[in-house]
């Protein structure tokens, strides 16, 4: 069963922000889309580009590197170059803390 890690603030993110946070070695992006959480690691799965510093458009991120969309509520890869999904973690918000998903 998952863990989950405190990480911060969720009123560090307002909505249609992210920020990037690092769980047990690993970066994360997370993104507050109109109050809900999504968490995606940081790297694109096409080429290791840095997807946390990817603009956010209609809940797609976007790979700053060559311009791959993922789907921030799935972490589908919705066009070239990139076709793998970008890895999810969940996102749960308690008493206004911030916690993600860790095995
Ligand atoms: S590294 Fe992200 S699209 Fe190429």
């Amino acid at each position: 069963m998952a863990n989950f890690l405190k990480v911060g603030r969720a009123d560090e993110i307002g909505p249609g922000e992210k920020k990037i946070y690092e769980v047990d070695g690993i970066e994360v992006v997370i993104v507050n889309l109109d109050g809900e959480y999504f968490c995606l690691e940081d790297v694109c799965t096409h080429d290791g580009g840095p997807l946390g510093e990817g603009e956010l458009e209609n809940g797609h991120i976007i790979c700053p590197r060559h311009g791959a969309r993922f789907d921030v509520r799935t972490g589908d890869a919705l066009t070239l170059p990139a076709f793998e999904p970008a890895p999810t973690y969940q996102v749960k918000v308690e008493n206004g803390d911030l916690y993600v998903e860790s095995y």
